[in-house]
């Protein structure tokens, strides 16, 4: 088998502490042109998440469930030894602005020198997305925004549970 046969599996990491509109943007354009993408969900975040890995899963799975070459999964470590532990040839970054550039080429050119056979491709999610971040939602959510139509309809469900539970 050729490297052109083999199956083209790409990496989708983050943090998804929650899961964005963005996000699956991204994740649907991936699966479209990969031949599977596994979300990979960081599971040893520096700051304490608002969502635990268990509900990250749990979120990720439910949005994903009807897509055969979408596959959810955690993390710990470095990426690029996990994309290797995967067969993943490609990692997957959204580029929403300018402002993302650095960090993310950082980021790009760190792996490469790490594992100098993954690639980083960038995919910009549509125009209506590139000004949500999780920082974002969670910060106009807390302090009562809305932000029906930013994230999936069961990320908004969980933050109203949050939500309650405080209360
Ligand atoms: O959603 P985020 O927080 O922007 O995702 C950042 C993520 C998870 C892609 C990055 O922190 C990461 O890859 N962490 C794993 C540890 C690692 O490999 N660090 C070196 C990256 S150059």
């Amino acid at each position: 088998m050729t490297t052109s046969q083999l199956p083209r599996i790409a990496i989708y990491p983050g943090s998804f502490d929650p899961l964005t509109n963005g996000h699956v943007d991204i994740i649907e354009r991936g699966a479209r042109i990969f031949d599977s993408i596994i979300v990979a969900i960081l599971g040893n975040v520096e700051k304490t998440p608002l969502f635990s890995e268990k509900e990250r899963v749990e979120i990720l799975r439910n949005v994903f469930k009807g897509h055969a070459n979408v596959q959810v999964e955690t993390f710990s470590g470095l990426l690029v030894d996990y994309a290797q532990l995967k067969k993943a040839s490609v990692i997957v970054r959204g580029l929403r602005a300018v402002s993302d550039f650095e960090y993310e080429f950082q980021m790009a050119l760190m792996n490469r020198h790490l594992a100098p056979g993954i690639e980083t491709v960038f995919m910009m999610p549509a125009e209506q997305y590139t000004y949500i971040s999780s920082r974002l939602i969670k910060e106009v959510f807390t302090l009562g925004g809305e932000v029906t139509g930013l994230v999936p309809p069961i990320v908004e469900e969980k933050l109203r549970g949050k939500q309650k539970a405080k209360k």
